[in-house]
């Protein structure tokens, strides 16, 4: 999605809002583009190429200055062309980039029109250019401060005007927007980890803000127009952590460090203790009689199997809901239930409205499961997990899948815990079992070879079924989304036992059908639901428990996996349908790590 960096310093700033740029590629974009004060005018370099064709660009042309915004877009209004690309500009005087989409353009273009702007490009973010011109009066703070009154929608923007060499100014409402803080030089990005390498110490806007950088200061106003302070943290952890290292991908590298984050993510102590949600959070706890988990993308699939999770050993009624409906539907509140938002980033933009929608429907009680300690969601939620799988750069969700499904088992003791459900024995084993999953997760790593088998046959269809039952049919949703994101073969999951309500219908030769095959209570009901797929010439790849007795025979390819894992078999059973997907793709040749049309963070709606 749309990345933003923006510096003001005294030296050359192209290479480090550049260098900016290229920590932001992996939430994927369409185009590029840099736009700096160059002797009092604003030049820039623009591609529909990657970051690299820009630094290119930038090199070859000597395009420098200390006073700079960049960008990366992925196309909401106008095609990935040159003159859709940011910074915009207006009248050689103002440029400016933006992430988000201003709903009232039209009207805005209109008015802007009539003023005598010409507008060259079809983009939303056009208007907010000639809008800021318009109203320049010599002040650019105060002039967008005036001119996002005018918006509606969500935006983050950095803009520099030619008259003032020393600053920049940036706005935020429903997009994020961070000030990195330096020594003689200020920045602002979309997400801190742009800046790393620059500064380690970040303030972060809130909903409303405007902000003004210059070299030695930046002034906040909150919505009010009231001077606002925002606290300035170090954020260490963001230097180093987006290295490649051995691999060919970062998914490949995030599926094996799922041993790591997951490790960094168990709680340490003997106990699954309320306080690992925050303070307060027992008192919350008690009072709650249900829960409503509100998620996109994979986010919602952990959700989904937290359900079995929290109504099986926490006897608690849970609900999930995919966050853009939630948001836009007539719901009946309860008071007394948890609402949990499950989101890797803690900023996409339908994760984040549906939190503030429950909110305004008086849902006092809130929870995130998060990556990001310091994104919106975890300082908006009243209670946090944060998950520690380290930055996540595929864009295709491994690691903080699986971190965040730990997180939610936790959830799910803890309450169990609390509503007298798990005794102290139970609590004991689930705490072994947790901790035994890491190395249970090397050996499920160490079928590679035979999973890159399987791709290559994968690598030439066009379709494919993924089936599972109970906890693991999210995990063969999830299994479904990872093939169809990154290899772009067209997948779909079903719970096995639906088969014959319709997806019997595409059952050919030709149809892989990938099973989970645990050895669970529903292991029977599962090999009959194959038995029904084998008998319409279906071809299986399953994935079965040691102790299933499932064996390969004509038609059925089986990988044999680890014991079975009890409640936690899920997590192990996610592994091998991320390396199926990554292998899948790798074998296609797609690009991986950055799969045509999708965004790793989804801060617009
Ligand atoms: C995008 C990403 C997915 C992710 C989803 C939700 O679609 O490509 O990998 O699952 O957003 O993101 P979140 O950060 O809220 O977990």
């Amino acid at each position: 999605m749309c990345g933003i960096v923006g510096a003001v310093a005294q030296r050359n700033i192209v290479s480090v809002l550049v260098e900016g740029l290229r920590r932001l590629e992996y939430r994927g974009y369409d185009s590029c583009g840099v736009a700096v004060l160059s002797h009092g005018e604003p030049r820039r370099a623009r591609s529909v190429s990657r970051v690299s064709d820009l630094d290119a660009q930038v090199r070859d042309t000597h395009l420098e200055g200390f006073t700079g915004i960049a960008h990366t877009r992925w196309a909401t209004h106008g095609a990935p062309v040159t003159h859709n690309a940011h910074p915009i500009f207006s009248r050689d005087a103002v440029a400016l980039v933006h992430n988000g989409i201003i709903e009232n353009y039209e009207s805005l273009r209109e008015m802007l029109r009539g003023k005598g702007y010409e507008f060259v490009s079809q983009t939303d973010t056009e208007v907010i250019a000639h809008l800021i011109h318009s109203m320049y009066r010599g002040d650019l703070f105060q002039t967008v401060r005036e001119a996002v009154k005018q918006l509606h929608g969500a935006y983050a923007i950095a803009v520099i005007h030619k008259d003032q060499p020393h600053t920049v100014v940036g706005a935020r409402q429903g997009s994020p927007l961070v000030v990195g803080v330096g020594q003689g030089e200020n920045f602002l990005a979309s997400d801190a980890l742009a800046l790393a390498g620059s500064t380690d110490r970040f303030a972060f806007l809130e909903e409303g803000d405007v902000v003004e950088i210059t070299l030695d200061g930046v002034k906040i106003v909150d919505g009010e127009g009231v001077p606002a302070q925002r606290e300035v943290r170090v954020v260490a952890a963001y230097g180093g952590a987006v290295e490649l290292g051995p691999y060919r991908h970062f998914m490949q590298k995030e599926i094996f460090e799922q041993p790591r984050a997951i490790t960094d993510t168990i709680p340490q102590g003997d106990h699954f203790d309320a306080s690992l949600f925050g303070e307060g959070a027992a008192d919350v706890f008690s009072g709650i009689d249900s829960l409503l988990i509100l998620a996109c993308g994979t986010s919602y699939y952990s959700g989904l199997t937290a359900k079995y999770w929290l109504e099986s050993v926490a006897k608690i009624p849970t609900q999930v809901e995919i966050a853009s409906e939630y948001r836009y539907r007539e719901s009946v509140p309860n008071p007394k239930a948890l609402v949990v938002v499950i989101s890797q980033s803690g900023e996409t933009a339908d994760t984040l409205a549906a939190l503030k929608h429950a909110q305004s429907l008086g849902h006092k009680h809130t929870l995130a499961v998060c990556n990001v300690a310091t994104s919106a969601m975890v300082r908006l939620t009243e209670l946090a997990f944060l998950t520690h799988a380290g930055t996540e750069i595929g864009v295709a969700s491994t690691k903080a899948f699986t971190t965040q499904l730990v997180g939610l088992f936790v959830l799910a003791v803890t309450l169990g815990k609390l509503r007298g459900h798990v005794d102290a024995t139970q609590e004991a084993a689930y705490l072994a079992q947790l901790r035994h999953l890491p190395a249970a997760l090397n050996s499920v790593l160490a079928l590679e070879p035979q999973i890159i088998a399987w791709a290559e046959e994968f690598a030439r269809k066009e379709n494919a079924l993924f089936l599972g039952r109970g906890l693991h049919y999210p995990i063969s949703l999830e299994g479904a989304l990872k093939l169809k994101e990154i290899s772009y073969i067209h997948a779909e999951a079903y719970p096995a036992g639906e088969l014959k309500h319709g997806p019997l219908a595409l059952v050919t030769e030709a149809m892989p059908v990938v099973t989970v095959a645990p050895n669970d209570a529903l292991l029977e009901k599962l090999k009959s639901n194959m038995q029904e797929v084998r008998a319409r010439g279906g071809e299986l790849y399953v994935f079965a428990d040691a102790d299933t007795r499932i064996v390969s025979e004509d038609g059925i390819h089986v990988i044999r996996m680890p014991e079975h894992y009890g409640l936690l078999s899920p997590i192990l059973h996610t592994v091998p349908l991320q390396l199926l997907a990554y292998h899948t793709a790798c074998a296609r040749g797609t690009d991986v790590d950055k799969p045509r049309n999708l965004a790793k963070s989804v801060t617009v709606e």
